[in-house]
């Protein structure tokens, strides 16, 4: 009798090891397509991982893997082969990432969640030259969300959600010392200025149409009284009549009653990201000068939003900005390996071909069907000795 319930004993704390390691291995199972439905759903759960203040003293690429990850980032663009036969192997050794298709999108993004990586998402048929933009998915609390969710709903090419928190490592930016190194619209280190660096560089080396860039930030409560939405090109000089801002604000102002601002107007918000590293490259300001250099002109591209928490925690805004956005930007652009007929953005009858398939990504599911069958392994034998 003794010896049945040492045994049994030891074998419920073997299988629970057993089970805790496997869904180790597995992750968040919602970052699995199957289960999730939308792009939404897909960054709920890298949402929960983001981590805390100050938590972390490692949390990018190490700066020589940065022209690799660039280099896939400009495979998901340029190419028309299956998501997940993109070599990744020159970035496999030291992060978990993965590419995977999933209702119509390319999704990397790094399956060790909390690693502070970022995620990078293309809609191949995508018929707006736009990139959807989240630098504080989670401190500018769920303006990640708003962003996936706008763009499973708004045809846009291309999504980046930052994969660290901004004061998730609390070194000063070399960029910029009055921010967190972590803060991705502060630095031009790491992955997320890397892909927004590349991506400009694809738009303008194959003549596509000229890309912008949607930044959504969140505001405090108590910051801008009277405003709740502030629009800027990232520099403090009035908007043409005719640009992509006003455009948006139009369409918001005619579908809500919130109140909308931009500069030159008479309001007591003073938030223009104007020293935001990706507004400064979209006003012309030098690659390697966006640190340092206030932009002098705008370039009208770049349209940063700020919000208040009512609007960017409520997904029954996203409609509005899908309006707002259907508004501004035409439908007339295709990604490379796309041309434009009857408004879709269909593969060019003369494809890149198909290289070899990379057989190294495959083993997800068997990971997840192996932790079910554990787990029901363990309810059968709980039953079994509960007697
Ligand atoms: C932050 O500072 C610590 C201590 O100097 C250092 O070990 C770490 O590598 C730094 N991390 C980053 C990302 O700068
Ligand atoms: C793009 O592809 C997705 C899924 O493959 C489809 O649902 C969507 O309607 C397509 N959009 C356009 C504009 O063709
Ligand atoms: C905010 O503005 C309103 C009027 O628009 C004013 O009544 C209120 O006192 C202001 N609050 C603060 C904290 O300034």
């Amino acid at each position: 009798m003794f010896l049945k319930r040492k045994s049994q004993q030891l074998l419920f704390l073997f299988l629970f090891f057993v089970l805790l390691f496997s869904q180790n291995k597995v992750g968040c199972v919602c970052t699995d397509p199957e289960n999730s439905n939308n792009l939404e759903e897909f960054f709920t759960c890298i949402f929960e991982n983001y981590g805390s203040e100050g938590d972390r003293s490692e949390f990018d690429l190490p700066e020589d893997q940065i022209s690799s990850w660039q280099q896939v980032v400009e495979d998901m663009i340029k190419t028309e082969i299956e998501c997940k036969s993109i070599d990744l192997r020159t970035l496999a050794e030291t992060t978990n990432f993965k590419i995977e298709e999933h209702h119509g999108f390319c999704i990397l993004y790094d399956t060790l969640l909390e690693s502070g990586l970022s995620s990078f998402v293309v809609r191949k048929n995508g018929t707006r030259a736009v990139i959807l933009s989240a630098p504080h998915p989670r401190f500018d609390y769920k303006t990640c969300i708003q962003a996936a969710s706008i763009m499973d709903i708004f045809p846009a090419q291309m999504l980046i959600i930052a994969g660290s928190r901004r004061d998730t490592c609390l070194n000063a930016s070399t960029c910029q010392s009055n921010y967190y190194v972590a803060d991705r619209a502060h630095n031009t280190l790491g992955d997320y200025y890397g892909a927004i660096e590349i991506v400009k560089e694809i738009f303008s080396e194959n003549n596509l149409p000229e890309l912008s860039q949607i930044d959504f930030h969140g505001m405090s409560t108590t910051t801008c009284n009277g405003t709740d939405v502030l629009l800027s090109e990232g520099i403090k000089v009035e908007p043409q009549d005719d640009s992509l801002l006003m455009k948006i604000k139009e369409s918001l102002q005619e579908q809500t009653s919130w109140s909308i601002h931009n500069y030159g107007e008479q309001h007591e918000c003073d938030l223009y990201g104007t020293t935001n590293v990706m507004g400064r490259l979209y006003n012309g300001v030098n690659s390697n000068e966006v640190c340092g250099t206030f932009a002098d002109e705008s370039y009208g591209r770049f349209v940063h939003i700020e919000q208040k928490y009512f609007i960017r925690t409520d997904r029954d805004t996203d409609a509005f900005y899908k309006n707002a956005f259907l508004n501004a930007f035409e439908s007339d652009s295709c990604l490379p390996t796309r041309e434009l007929i009857n408004d879709k953005c269909v593969i060019k009858s003369d494809p890149d071909p198909d290289p070899d398939p990379d057989p190294h990504t495959e083993s997800s599911s068997l990971l997840v069907s192996f932790s079910q069958i554990i787990f029901f392994l363990q309810i059968i034998f709980f039953v079994l000795f509960k007697r």
